[in-house]
Order: structure tokens, then sequence, then C-alpha cells
């Protein structure tokens, strides 16, 4: 017994030792947490409250982000001469002192992002003059002001890169930027500014790239960076867009001007390398003929242009907003969701170079292109979600549309589509033509181009591999309606009664349809047959919302991987369909919505298995008028199911036979008793007759 203290006092001492050699161990093995990885010293995130001073002397980046620094201190970087990357994100910083980088000559790239360097930012300053070589230098998110902003990047003439994203800068005068004569690239996305001063730019004249977006700007008028490739000034409140008017060669490559209020299509420079140009999301129109004024004087506007006691005035003419842009090399325009009602005379043929156009989300009503006007480098042309009742694009002779890929039309009021449209489209892949009020051509359309188009006709559209025609109120398709094509992908979902019973209008495209959308056509399974045997490489198949009862049939060789049955009148899956042949390939079914029998749903454990139901949760079924979850049903329910059945039999049984059983007896007595005076009355009857 006493032993047992001794015994004690020895494994607490084992464990004690045990525990400090492994600790010792762990922060031998890596000071403070740091890795190092290619040739990087990372110790980001380890609750640092001051820089390691065991880290390798040579370290040339130093990861430091999330740590709570709090203050750089004037020693703390000494270790690391050779610094030439440091990442200080997030670290609390309120303090950088003085002589923190007095040491760190060869550092160029500092990221004091996410702190708070509003505090001292007098001293932060100072720190920041000591480094000759820095070139990349982030101060985004620590709530400076313009002030404070120019006093940290006063004669820091060797930077190339800035960003003072989400400070809370307002104005930008002529000094914020003065002598960063190399800075290429500035960051000034989310803040309050709400004016630029002539000149602030003035001393950049190295910038390629700058970024205003999210900030307050009501106009850009004399625009004159010339040397800026990359404008972007999008997320502002930008009434107006007006570049100098001069012949200045300007280098603007992309120009970001998308969710402003801007009224009129921006004045561009005259001459430029503009290929990009975005314009979503503003309030733009062509005012030409809404306005249909003679006097020239109601067509301009005139801009005051004030600077100090200069005053300029700029008179442009607003019904002409293109026609002085260089717009040559444009190859992305994006016009989508504004209040274009047209395109102007020759708008499009100012850019040959064209290969996008977006003018989704617009007021067209009627699109008028004009011959050899439509871009032949056009690619993608979206035009979805206007009123477009007609178009009337007449394709030159040159094969214009020839290098068309992809073509949307959807959300239109559309009937038909000009014959000749497509003659010359060899390249084209997608069509979407949903939500328009189609109907397709009973036969091969002749190429007759007089006339509004009444249907429209894909035969022989080689090129044609996806097809959207969602909710185009098509009666039943007529014959052949896809013949010579070789369409991967067809929507013809919410088309009641498209396919009138029968799949046969597809079989032209079976062998190469991969993705086939039937969602909501009426299918039921007292059509004559559904089966997608000949559609060999169908891959993903969507045939909700049908009345479908009974499981269509699929041949052996299908390499279906996705089936959507939704919202049908199943009751049950046929064992041998869902164990034998889908299951192989597949591997996502839905099958919610439908009133399955849940004695009839024993083979599902298989399906549960292979996860392969995406909507397993909201599978129900159907148990005694009550509706389970397939998910919660209990186990052994096919048997009580059965039990079920069984009972059902007794229950007639037990109700029936007392019944005829009391029949019987009652016969049975009635029978005897009226059986002596029923044999009298007769004899009585009959007395006449006997031979007693
Ligand atoms: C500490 O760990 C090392 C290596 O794991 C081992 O060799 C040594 O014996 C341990 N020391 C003690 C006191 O347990
Ligand atoms: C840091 O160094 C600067 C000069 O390089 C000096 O003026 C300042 O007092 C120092 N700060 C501290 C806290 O030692
Ligand atoms: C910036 O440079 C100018 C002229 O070279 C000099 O007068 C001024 O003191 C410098 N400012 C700082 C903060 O170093
Ligand atoms: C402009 O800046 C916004 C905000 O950072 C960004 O979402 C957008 O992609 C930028 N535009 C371009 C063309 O880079
Ligand atoms: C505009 O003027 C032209 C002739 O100058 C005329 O044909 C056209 O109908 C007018 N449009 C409107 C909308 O007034
Ligand atoms: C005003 O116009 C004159 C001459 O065209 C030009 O030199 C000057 O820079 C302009 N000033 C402003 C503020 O645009
Ligand atoms: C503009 O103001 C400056 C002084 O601020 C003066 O020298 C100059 O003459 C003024 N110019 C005009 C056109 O008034
Ligand atoms: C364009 O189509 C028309 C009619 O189909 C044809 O005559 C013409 O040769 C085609 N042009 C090109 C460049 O393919
Ligand atoms: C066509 O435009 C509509 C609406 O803008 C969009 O939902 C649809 O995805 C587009 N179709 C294609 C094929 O890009
Ligand atoms: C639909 O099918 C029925 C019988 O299969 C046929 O009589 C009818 O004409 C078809 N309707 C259309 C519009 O083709
Ligand atoms: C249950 O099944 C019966 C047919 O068996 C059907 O009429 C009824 O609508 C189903 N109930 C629910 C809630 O689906």
């Amino acid at each position: 017994m006493e032993l047992l203290p001794l015994w004690l006092c020895l494994g607490f001492h084992f464990v004690t030792v045990e525990w400090r050699n492994r600790s010792g161990k762990a922060t031998a093995a890596s000071p403070g947490g740091c890795k190092l990885v290619d040739g990087a010293t990372d110790c980001r995130g380890q609750s640092l409250a001051s820089v390691p001073s065991s880290l390798p002397p040579h370290s040339q980046t130093l990861l430091l982000d999330a740590n709570p620094l709090k203050t750089l201190w004037n020693h703390s970087l000494q270790p690391y001469p050779l610094l030439e990357s440091l990442s200080l994100h997030g670290c609390h910083l309120e303090r950088i002192g003085r002589g923190a980088f007095q040491k760190q000559g060869h550092l160029h790239s500092l990221a004091l992002a996410d702190n708070s360097l509003s505090e001292n930012h007098k001293e932060t300053a100072a720190a920041l003059h000591t480094l000759p070589s820095l070139r990349r230098l982030d101060l985004s998110g620590n709530s400076l002001t313009e002030d404070m902003a120019a006093l940290m990047l006063q004669n820091l003439s060797s930077l190339e890169s800035v960003s003072l994203a989400r400070n809370t800068i307002m104005r930008l005068d002529d000094s914020v930027f003065e002598g960063l004569e190399h800075l290429r690239e500035l960051d000034l996305q989310r803040n309050y500014i709400f004016e630029i001063e002539g000149g602030a730019f003035d001393d950049l004249t190295e910038l390629r790239h700058l970024n205003l977006a999210y900030n307050n700007l009501p106009c850009i008028v004399d625009f004159g960076l010339t040397r800026v490739q990359r404008l972007n000034i999008s997320y502002n409140v930008l009434e107006w867009f007006l570049a100098s008017g001069d012949e200045a060669a300007f280098d603007l490559e992309t120009l970001d001007l998308s969710h402003n209020q801007l009224l009129f299509f921006p004045l561009l420079p005259q001459h430029s390398k503009l290929h990009t140009l975005l314009l979503q999301d503003n309030n733009m129109g062509f005012y030409r003929d809404l306005y249909n004024t003679s006097s020239p004087q109601e067509r301009v506007a005139q801009f005051l242009l004030v600077d100090g006691n200069v005053t300029n005035i700029t008179t442009v003419n607003l019904w002409e907003e293109f026609s002085s842009s260089d717009l040559s090399e444009l190859r992305f325009l994006d016009m989508s969701q504004n209040q274009f009602q047209y395109l102007p005379d020759g708008f499009l043929k100012k850019m040959p170079a064209l290969s996008h156009l977006n003018l989704n989300q617009n007021c067209l009503r009627v699109l008028r292109v004009g011959e050899h006007e439509l871009p032949g480098a056009l690619t993608e042309l979206d035009l979805s979600r206007n009123q477009l009742s007609e178009l009337q694009v007449s394709p030159g002779p040159t094969g214009c549309l020839r290098s068309l890929l992809l073509f949307n039309v959807s959300s239109n009021q559309l009937l038909g589509i000009p014959k000749g449209l497509f003659a010359n489209a060899s390249s084209i892949t997608t069509l979407d033509m949903s939500h328009n009020q189609i109907s397709l051509c009973p036969r091969p359309a002749l190429p007759d181009p007089r006339g509004p188009p009444s249907c429209v006709d894909f035969r022989n559209m080689a090129s044609l591999r996806i097809l959207f025609l969602e909710g185009c109120g098509l009666g039943a398709l007529p014959d052949y309606p896809f013949r010579g094509t070789s369409l991967t992908h067809l929507d013809l979902s919410s088309n009641w009664g498209v396919l009138n019973g029968s799949i046969t209008p597809l079989r032209d495209v079976a062998p190469t349809l991969q993705v086939l959308s039937l969602g909501n056509v009426g299918l039921s399974s007292s059509f004559a047959e559904l089966d997608f045997s000949g559609f060999r490489d169908l891959r993903d198949l969507d045939i909700s919302g049908n009345s479908l009862t009974s499981f269509p049939r699929f041949g052996g060789g299908l390499a279906l991987q996705t089936l959507d049955l939704r919202r049908n009148s199943l009751t049950a899956l046929p064992q041998r369909v869902v164990s034998e042949q889908l299951l192989r390939g597949l591997r996502t079914i839905y099958l919610s919505q439908n009133p399955y029998d849940c004695c009839g749903v024993e083979g599902w454990g298989a399906l549960q298995r292979l996860q392969t139901v995406a909507d397993w949760a909201m599978v129900t079924c159907n148990l005694s008028s009550k509706v389970i979850r397939l998910a919660e049903l209990p186990e052994g329910v096919s048997q009580d199911c059965k039990w079920e059945r069984l009972d059902m039999g007794l229950l007639y049984l037990v109700l029936i036979l007392p019944s005829c059983l009391t029949l019987l007896v009652a016969c049975t007595v009635i029978f005897l008793t009226f059986k002596k005076p029923l044999l009298q009355v007769i004899k009585s009857r009959c007395h006449w007759s006997s031979i007693y």
C-alpha cells in the first residue's frame, strides 16, 4: 500500500516529462510555427505578437499576414536585410516605426492591406520614405484620406503599382500623385471619390491601368489620359463620359463604364485601340428617332470646363454620339441592360472587328441591319430579352455571319427568322430561340426572302449543335424537322403537345443527341411507346412535368448519366430497369413529386445505396392515403404491406363470414320453422289430389 503514492508520483512525473519533450520538439522543428515554402517564409495566421527573430536570415519573402502585430518596431525587421517582398496583410498595424525599413534597401514589394495605418500616418509615411526601391505598395483598407495618401506616397518615385482601394478618399487634387512618374497601375476602387481635379494624373505619364470602380463620380469630361490602356469606372454614378476632343492617339484598350447612369453612348477618343467596351446596366439610348428636330442648336450639348479661372466650352452633337469615336478595333461590346430602341444606321459598320455584341435586355422592337453592315468577324450576338418582332437583317453577298457561333434571340416576340439570314452562317453552333411564339416550317423552306417570315426552318443547318426552343408554343413537330443537322443539345421543354404522342420526329438526331429536354411537353404513357433505345449518345434526359405512369424504355447500350423524372405520375419503378440498365452508367436521377406506392418500393435500397438519387430527401410515397418521405419509411414496410393486403382479405372475411353465417342460420331457421306448415299448406291446397 505504501508503494501506491510512489507509483502515482512517478507516473505523474513521467507524464510531465513526456509532455515537455513533445512541446519542446515542436518549437525546434518550426520556430513560431513558420514554414519554408519555395524560398518564402510563411508565418501566416500564427498568432504572433511580434516578428520572429529566428527565421532564416537570408529570407527574401516573408509572409506575416493575419498576426496581431499591432506595431512594427525599428528593430523588427533588422535580422532580415535581404527582404524583397513583405506581406503584412491584416496585422492590426497601427504604427510603423520611422526606422522600421531603414535596413530594407532591397524591399520592392510591400503589402500593408487591411490595417489601421491612418492612426499614425505621419510616422508610417516617414518609414515608407526610407524605401528607395519600392515598386509595389498595397495600402488598401486602411481608412486613409486623400491627405494621408498623398503624404505616404510623396516622393516614392520608384513605385510602379499602388493600391489605395477601400479607403476613405473623396477627392483627388493635383498633389496626391505628384512625382510618381513610374506608376503603371493605380487601384482606387471602393473609395468615396466624387471629384477629380484637372491635372490630378498629370504626373502619371506611365499609368497603364486605372481602377476607379465603386466610387461616386458623376461624370468624366475631357478624359485625356492617353497612355492608359485599361480604365475601369464601373459602379459609379456617371451620367457623361466625354474624351478630350482633340486628335491625340489614345492607348485605351479596355473601358469599363458598366453599372452607371449614362444617358448617351460615351463620346470616346477619336483615335484609340479600344477592343473591349463594357456599357451594361446604364440608361443609354439613341435618340435621333425620338427627337426629330431640324434645328441644329437643339442637337448639341455644351460642356463648360472650368479649370481655375479658365473656362473652356466643348460642344458635342448628341445625335451623332458614336460617329466621331474610333471603334475600328473593338472586339467586345456589351450594351445589355440599357434603353436602346434601335441601332443607328452605320453603327455596326464602324466596328469591322467586332466579335461579341451583347444587346440583351434593351427595348429593341425591330432590328434593321443594312447590307454590308454586320461585322464579318461576329461570333456571338445576343439579342435576348428585347421586344423584337422583326429582324430585318440583310446579309451582304460577302457572306456576313459566316463566323457567327452563337445567336441568342430568346424572350422576344419573333414569329420567324428571315429565310436568308443563316444562309451563310456556316459556323453557327448555338441558337437560342426560346420564348418566342414561332412555328416550324412544315417542309423545307425555299430561299424566298420576300415577306415577313412566318416560320423557322432548321433543316440542313449542318453546323448547328445546340438548339433551345423552350416555351415557343410549338405545335406538333412536322416531319423531319431537324434533318440535316447533327444536334447534340435540344431543348423542347414547355411546348405542350410538341411530340404528339411519339418521339419519331427526333429520329434524325437520335444518334447524335447528348442532352435532351422534354419537360412539360405533355408526354403520357398511353402513347404508343416512349422508347429511347436509338439515342445512343444520350447523356442527359429531362422528361419532368409530364404524365408518365410507366418508365420509358432505354436500350442496352445507353450512355445516360442524368435523368429527370420529377412531376410525373409514376407509381413504381420497374425493378428490372432500375437494377440492370440504368444504374450502370447513371450518376444522377431525380425522382421526387411522383405518387409512388410505398408498397412497391422494395428495390429502392439499391438506388439509395448508389447515391444516384439527387433528391432522395424529397421522394415521397403513398401509404394508405398518407404521404411519407421515402427516406423516413420504416424498415420492413413491405412486410407491413403484405400484412396489410392480407389484413384486408381477413377483414373482408371477418366482415362477410358472420353475415353469411347469420343469413344461413336465419334461412335454416325460417326453413325449419315454416317447413311443416308449408307442407301442410301444400297438402291442404292439394288434398284433392292426395291419394292417402
Ligand atoms: C525527447 O524526444 C527525443 C526524440 O523524440 C527522445 O530521443 C528523447 O529521449 C526524449 N526525451 C525525454 C526526456 O523523453
Ligand atoms: C526609430 O528610428 C528613428 C530613426 O531612424 C528614430 O528617430 C526613432 O526614435 C526610433 N524609434 C524608436 C522607438 O526607437
Ligand atoms: C520630396 O522631394 C522634395 C524635392 O526633391 C523635397 O523637397 C521634399 O522634402 C521631399 N519630401 C519628403 C517627404 O521626403
Ligand atoms: C472593373 O472593376 C470591377 C470591380 O472591381 C470588376 O468587377 C470588373 O471586372 C472590372 N472590369 C474589368 C473590365 O476588369
Ligand atoms: C422625322 O423627320 C423625317 C423627315 O425629316 C420624317 O420622315 C419622320 O417621320 C420624322 N419622324 C418623327 C418621329 O417625327
Ligand atoms: C482650353 O482650351 C485651350 C485651347 O484650346 C487649351 O489650351 C486649354 O488646355 C483648355 N483648358 C481646359 C481646362 O480644357
Ligand atoms: C487667372 O488667374 C491668374 C492668377 O490666379 C492670373 O494671373 C491670370 O491672368 C488669370 N487669367 C485670366 C484669363 O483671367
Ligand atoms: C452566301 O449564301 C448565298 C446564298 O446561299 C450564296 O450564293 C453565296 O455564295 C454565299 N456566300 C458566301 C461567302 O458563302
Ligand atoms: C440567352 O439569353 C438568355 C437571357 O438573357 C439566357 O438566359 C440564356 O442562357 C442565353 N442562352 C445561351 C445559349 O447563352
Ligand atoms: C397527332 O397524332 C394523331 C394520331 O397519331 C394524328 O391523327 C394527328 O393528325 C396528329 N396531329 C398533328 C398536328 O400532327
Ligand atoms: C395516393 O395515391 C392515389 C392513387 O393510388 C392517388 O389518387 C392520390 O392522389 C395519392 N395521394 C397523394 C397525396 O399523392
